[in-house]
């Protein structure tokens, strides 16, 4: 593994971006269309939060919860996502886990517990990696870097929907609080603050849908392919 990722260029699209941003979906389809393996790296903060619920630990020792992801139980088959043999692919979506994984996420220890085990995702086969630092930190030597944005506003909205929930109203603007706190939180931490780094493609999805901002990015990495 280590050789894939020490060569001049490793075989990953890296997208990081703010939440609610669009990355999740965007960054499978492109993985589904060529062929590669997709690492939702937020998945793996999000179970370590949960992990951490369901062991009583709290979110702020950062000793036992860097343990706990350096021994994940974490399974990712078929679309599902498990931990400790148990289907967790909806429960680790909730707003609260949310929270709780930007808390841990804030810990070098527990960053560093997590990076190897992210690492391990790229095989001869190739990735396409989302997250907040894969262009940064985890894969430093990624093909193609991509940083995906769009305003608050507009991914509160993409947010809500996916919930079903009115674009307007008291719901709407506690989704609209929950997306700008969180940006603050990852944009402000000391270890890997979530900031596109000087050679990432900037794509601002604000008035784009997902066909448009998949295409965009596959423009991208035709060029990068001649
Ligand atoms: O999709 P959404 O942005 O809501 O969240 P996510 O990508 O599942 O990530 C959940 C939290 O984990 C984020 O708020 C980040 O604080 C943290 N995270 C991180 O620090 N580094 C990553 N590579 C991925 C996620």
């Amino acid at each position: 593994m280590t050789s894939l990722l020490s060569s001049q260029c490793a075989k990953v699209i890296a997208i990081d971006g703010p939440s609610a941003s669009g990355k999740g979906t965007i960054a499978e389809r492109i993985a589904t269309l060529l062929n590669r393996d997709y690492l939702d790296s937020g998945a793996l903060y999000r179970l370590t939060a949960l992990y951490a619920q369901q062991s009583q630990i709290d979110w702020t020792n950062e000793t036992q919860i860097a343990h706990l992801a350096s021994t994940l139980p974490a399974n990712f088959i078929a679309g599902k996502i498990l931990l400790n043999n148990q289907d967790v692919t909806v429960d680790i979506r909730n707003e609260s886990i949310g929270m709780g994984a930007s808390k841990i996420a804030a810990f070098p220890a527990v960053r560093m517990a997590l990076l190897q085990r992210q690492r391990d995702f790229l095989t001869e086969k190739g990735l396409v990696a989302d997250g907040r630092d894969m262009a940064s930190v985890v894969f430093p030597n990624a093909e193609l870097k991509i940083f995906l944005t769009a305003s608050a506003q507009v991914r509160a909205k993409r947010r809500a929907l996916q919930l079903g929930l009115p674009v307007n109203g008291v719901q709407f603007q506690q989704i609209l609080t929950d997306i700008e706190k969180r940006d603050v939180a990852d944009q402000s931490r000391v270890v890997a603050p979530l900031k596109p780094v000087a050679e990432a493609h900037i794509l601002d999805t604000s008035f784009l849908n997902i066909q448009e901002s998949v295409q965009k990015i596959l423009d991208w990495y035709r060029i990068i392919e001649k």
